[in-house]
């Protein structure tokens, strides 16, 4: 069975108009992805790239200039599409003189909810992002982390289908970030889907299965974590002992790139029929070989290769 499309977005496009000068500046060009449901969905880029653009697209905060999303086949922005959205903005904003549990409530209640059910939602969902102990506290108290996790536990209260998060993990201390992960693949297992920006290519590439990296306001690189990378061109190390001086100059001839560690060298080289020669010329010039050691081409590589 086909797995169902929650989130289609469509040659999107966005120009805005500076104020006075009336430059166009194309922050969002055309750009085209799926997300199906169970996904987790990385929305990576540069500063500037666009990201928040979009996603202000994607949850009707800004009209596109051209193009069109659609959730769940809704349009967005259609109270149909955006009732199954929960949403956290890139610096969320709570009322200071609320508390969680009365900021919380309220976006409840702006998703239709109300009474008991409500109550009980907004203690677990509190209890959820790890703020039970601050849930009435006024959120003028709370610090930068803890406003980050009363803004996830409004955008989960109606517990919607499809999760927008603009930088989830920003301003999380590392324990903070690993309870925002956790919470993500949560989500996911219950067969919920989740989209969201960031700059943390690690915890983008423990989390997601798909990703979109944009730059300059297009895709430059879009697809599965495991297509992309195994689409990353097989390098390997090569960690040779103490070589002479002449097999130095021989192996830095063939590497792609040799790096001097102490005594020994780091030999860089791509494909396997490299890693043979590598091989041969050192054990017949007496060396020890330490280690090979395959390189996966990681997110990060891909990152600075085509974002940057
Ligand atoms: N309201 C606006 N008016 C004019 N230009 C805008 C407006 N909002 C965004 N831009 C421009 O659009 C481009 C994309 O900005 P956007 O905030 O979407 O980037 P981003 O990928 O979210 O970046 P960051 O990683 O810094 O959050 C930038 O050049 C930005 O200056
Ligand atoms: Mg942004």
């Amino acid at each position: 069975m086909a797995s169902q499309v929650v989130l289609e977005v469509d040659r999107l496009a966005k120009t805005f108009r500076k104020p006075f000068s009336g430059k166009k500046v194309e922050a969002v060009r055309g750009i085209s992805l799926q997300v199906t449901r169970g996904q987790i969905f990385g929305f990576l880029g540069p500063n500037g790239a666009g990201k928040t653009t979009t996603i202000k697209m994607l949850t009707g905060l800004i009209a596109p200039t051209s193009g069109r999303a659609t959730i769940l086949g809704k349009d967005v922005p259609s109270p149909e599409a955006m009732g199954s959205v929960g949403f956290l903005p890139e610096n969320p904003y709570v009322y200071p003189y609320l508390t969680p549990r009365e900021f919380v409530s309220l976006c409840g209640r702006l998703n239709g909810m109300g009474g008991p059910k409500l109550k009980k939602a907004v203690e677990a969902v509190i209890e959820r992002v790890g703020i039970a102990y601050a849930i009435d506290r006024p959120v003028r108290n709370l610090s930068k982390g803890m406003l980050q996790r009363t803004g996830l536990a409004a955008a989960l209260v109606h517990d919607p289908e499809l999760l927008i998060l603009d930088e989830p993990m920003s301003g999380l201390d590392p324990v903070g970030r690993k309870e925002v992960r956790d919470l993500i693949v949560e989500e996911a297992s219950a067969n919920k889907t989740v989209f969201f920006s960031s700059h943390i290519l690690s915890d983008v590439e423990m989390l997601c299965d798909a990703v979109c990296i944009l730059r300059k306001g297009e895709v430059v690189v879009s697809g599965t974590i495991s297509e992309l990378v195994d689409k990353g061109v097989r390098r390997s190390e090569i960690t040779v002992s103490a070589p002479s001086d002449e097999l130095a100059d021989e192996l830095e001839k063939l590497a792609e790139r040799t790096q001097r560690v102490g005594r020994t060298l780091v030999v860089e080289v791509q494909g396997d029929d490299a890693i043979k020669t590598v091989l041969e010329r050192a054990l017949a010039a007496g060396a020890r070989i330490e280690a090979v050691t395959p390189k996966r081409e990681t997110l990060e590589d891909i990152f600075v290769r085509k974002a940057l």
